[in-house]
């Protein structure tokens, strides 16, 4: 997997750039400001077709410019594809695939990307939808099934909701639904927190010298903790949801399933959001992204594209060696700064000088 290069037109900061790739590490210097983490988060809307810090399109769009486009030559199992995607101010997004018109399940499908942002700490210390975005962009590269349910999943809870704010006296007829894909997202969710929550366990515990970071999911619906049984699953679902269905009427709004999901993460026996330092979230942050470019390598069998966005800010030269060794085998880097990069990588990269947002290959 591979990005050659980039077009991008009115995106952020960015009123047009061109840019060519090299196929292993691509380093990105600039002040503050200027531009680096925007043009990460280009390369990762390209590939899956949203923010990789959440943020909607309408704001990606350059001020005063109406419509963002990025267009990009991809390598994907050896094969060149040309991708666009394209966001129009109160339109729709707009996504092709070697000039044929795309979903975002078909980036999904064909491209991998893991990003490390500042921001990765909300997935610990923010509100519980930052833990649900997480495990959606990933989880979603590993598992299109995954993708699949979750999408007709929240069709059905939009909707409920639209049923339960019309005042509509009928009982809801969305439930069994809501509970067919329901216990399959919780099934995936389950199965993908158990397998990165070892690995970023071993990470953080390298990285800090012997503390333990535990994640465990909290489903909206109990499941059982040794082996899932759907039926025992579905059978929880649907008695919690009738429980709730006189809430549900009077607030208006579904109450039970996996959009209410939380996960608990936990940094030497207490819980991250209200007791973590600083440091510790940023460790665990990035134990965490660890995790995830090892899990998603290992599903995909293709190291997926890493971005890096100012990792190394914080840490002393002897562990940004570290930290870049722990990522093991990657496969094309991109990786910001305002400073400067160990050594050995900024040798072998190639350089770029964002100036308020005009790119220069160096
Ligand atoms: N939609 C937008 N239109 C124009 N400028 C934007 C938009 N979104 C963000 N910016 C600008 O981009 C700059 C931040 O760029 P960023 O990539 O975060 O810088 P850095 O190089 O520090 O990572 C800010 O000056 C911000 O005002
Ligand atoms: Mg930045």
């Amino acid at each position: 997997m591979l990005i050659k290069s980039l077009k991008i037109v009115s995106f952020r900061n960015f009123k047009s750039a061109m840019l060519d790739f090299a196929e292993g590490i691509n380093i990105f210097y600039g002040k503050n400001g200027d531009g680096k983490s925007n043009l990460l988060e280009a390369i990762f809307v390209l590939l899956l077709g949203r923010s990789p810090r959440g943020a909607n399109d309408a704001v990606m769009v350059k001020e005063n410019a109406g419509i963002y486009r990025l267009e990009g030559q991809v390598e994907i199992d050896g094969h060149p594809h040309i991708i666009a995607v394209a966001y129009q101010i109160g339109g729709r997004k707009r996504i092709t695939i070697d000039k044929t018109s795309a979903k975002i399940s078909d980036l999904f499908e064909k491209n991998t990307a893991v990003s490390a942002l500042p921001a990765d700490i909300e997935i610990l210390d923010g509100p519980p939808a930052k833990r649900r975005e997480f495990i959606n962009i990933y989880l979603a590269q590993a598992s299109q099934r995954y993708l699949a349910n979750l999408s007709d999943y929240y069709k059905v809870l939009a909707q409920k909701n639209a049923h339960l704010k019309s005042a509509n006296e009928q009982e809801t007829p969305y439930d069994e639904l809501l509970v067919k894909h329901g216990v399959f997202v919780m099934r995936e969710r389950k199965n993908f927190l158990g397998a990165i929550g070892v690995i970023a366990a071993e990470h953080y515990r390298k990285i800090s010298a012997g503390q333990e970071l535990t994640i465990a999911y909290s489903p909206s619906v109990h499941i059982g903790d040794e082996q899932i049984d759907q039926t025992h699953i579905e059978k929880n679902f649907r008695e919690k949801l009738f429980r709730y269905r006189e809430r549900e009427k009077i607030l208006k709004t579904a109450l039970v399933g996996p959009h209410r999901d939380e996960v608990n993460f936990e940094i030497g026996g207490f819980a991250a959001r209200t007791h973590g330092s600083r440091g510790e979230l940023r460790t665990a942050a990035i134990s965490l992204k660890l995790a995830v470019f090892e899990y998603l390598k290992q599903v995909r069998k293709v190291a997926p594209i890493l971005l890096l966005d100012e990792l190394f800010g914080e840490l002393d030269t002897n562990r940004r060696d570290k930290l870049i060794e722990s990522f093991g085998e990657f496969g094309q880097l991109f990786l910001t700064t305002a400073s400067d990069v160990p050594e050995n990588l900024s040798k072998k990269g190639r350089h770029y000088r964002i100036e308020k947002g005009i790119v220069n290959a160096e």
